[in-house]
């Protein structure tokens, strides 16, 4: 008997349900996503996601060549699949539309640190993230993050005195007389990235975990 036929349409059919599984249907559910635009409680139009500002982009490849994904996710699993909500890591669980403007998807596999997913909205101190960065022991005694000071230049003070932008480390951090630490470009941007991570917005499929009466984030957010 011949089998030449049947070979062909078993191989065919194994190929094309591959292909509608794992192509159309992800592309289907997945590729037309837009923003999302609504009206927040002030009446004010709030779109959401929206493309990171040029500063923030940097930040991004930065983020990723210093591999800080190896201990931070950006995913917040829906609640009974976790703590990440009640850790405050998010008000809602991740979707899809959150990452429509990020290539690559930072998502991360491991938590050796919180999740960043909102961390603009929990600490929005540009302040706090360089001080942390140049030394995490300075804002979070005992972290086992490692501390960037090559994201900073040591140098002296120059005659007009010290930058505006220059650490304020005092105590066991400071550093000698004459000398001051400012932060490079690099940081500034890597700061701005991490700032810009916000995913407090209402989204029809994740709506945001009301806190208390009056807290409206989205207005917040829109500020
Ligand atoms: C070896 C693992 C590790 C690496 C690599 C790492 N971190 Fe962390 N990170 C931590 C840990 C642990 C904490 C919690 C303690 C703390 O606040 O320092 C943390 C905290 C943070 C926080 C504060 C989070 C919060 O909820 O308050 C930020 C922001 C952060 N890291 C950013 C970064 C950035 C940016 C990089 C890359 C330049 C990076 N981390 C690399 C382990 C890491």
């Amino acid at each position: 008997m011949n089998y030449g036929p049947l070979l062909f349409l078993g191989i065919l059919f194994t190929l094309a349900s591959s292909w509608f599984g794992l192509v159309l249907m992800p592309t289907r559910q997945l590729g037309a996503l837009t923003a999302n635009t609504s009206t927040n409680a002030a009446g004010l139009v709030v779109v959401y996601p929206q493309a990171r500002n040029g500063q923030a982009e940097q930040g991004a490849e930065l983020y990723r060549s210093l591999g800080c994904i190896y201990c931070h996710s950006q995913q917040v699993r829906t609640e009974g699949f976790g703590s990440d909500i009640a850790r405050g890591w998010g008000r809602r669980r991740s979707v899809s539309r959150d990452y429509i403007y990020e290539k690559p998807v930072m998502l991360g596999t491991s938590r050796t640190g919180p999740d960043l997913s909102n961390i603009g909205e929990r600490q929005a101190s540009a302040e706090w993230h360089l001080s942390h960065l140049y030394n995490p022991q300075i804002t979070s005694k005992g972290s086992i993050m490692p501390p960037y000071p090559f994201l900073f230049e040591t140098r002296p003070i120059g005659p007009g005195g010290a930058s505006t932008n220059a650490l304020k480390l005092t105590g066991e951090f400071a550093v000698g007389p004459g000398t001051e630490v400012v932060p490079t470009a690099g940081v500034r941007e890597l700061v701005e990235y991490l700032r810009s991570l916000k995913t407090s917005f209402d989204l029809p499929e994740a709506p945001l975990k009301k806190m208390e009466s009056g807290d409206d984030a989205n207005a917040k957010a829109a500020k």
